[in-house]
């Protein structure tokens, strides 16, 4: 595989494990609500706890950093999209707070419309936000980068893969 595929694996595969952070996370929300399950307030820290360290602090960095970066140097194609992009990148943990304030109202008050709607939301957005980066962006970096652009996208995204994604 050349760089570029590398990269596009490793950002797609991180995007996947963002995926099923919030697909378990709705999926638990929507058994307590039909009373198949308990609601496990250390595991909704825990996938919080995740969003915001791995995602919100590393990948989105690394994107802004390297391939949004790169990409503008060569192309003014995507500075519209990702002008779009990096503002969401910014609004990320302010969005995971609301989601977190939304569970602590329904630890509190038993809430539970509101918690799931606003962690719906929220998924809903990172989603969309994920789908543009991958069918917008992608192919025009695939169309403008140069494959030392690939080498150090590889190399900041290749970096991270210890970590626990
Ligand atoms: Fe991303």
């Amino acid at each position: 595989m050349t760089a570029m595929q590398q990269a596009i694996e490793i950002i797609k595969d991180e995007h996947r494990s963002m995926g099923a952070v919030l697909k378990g996370l709705q999926a638990h929300v929507e058994a307590v609500r039909e009373g198949r399950d308990k609601p496990d307030f250390p595991l909704f820290q825990a996938m919080f706890d995740y969003i915001e360290t791995i995602p919100d602090r590393v990948h989105h960095p690394k994107e802004d950093e390297t391939l949004f970066r790169l990409l503008r140097m060569r192309s003014h194609a995507a500075d519209t999209i990702l002008d779009e992009l990096e503002g969401q990148h910014d609004v990320c943990g302010t969005l995971l707070a609301s989601v977190r304030k939304a569970m602590g109202a329904y630890r509190e008050s038993g809430d539970i419309a509101g918690f799931e709607r606003s962690l719906g939301a929220y998924a809903e957005f990172l989603w969309e936000h994920m789908r543009k980066e991958e069918e917008v962006v992608m192919p025009l970096a695939a169309e403008n980068l140069t494959s030392e652009d690939w080498e150090t996208i590889h190399a900041a995204f290749q970096a991270n893969r210890s970590q626990a994604w």
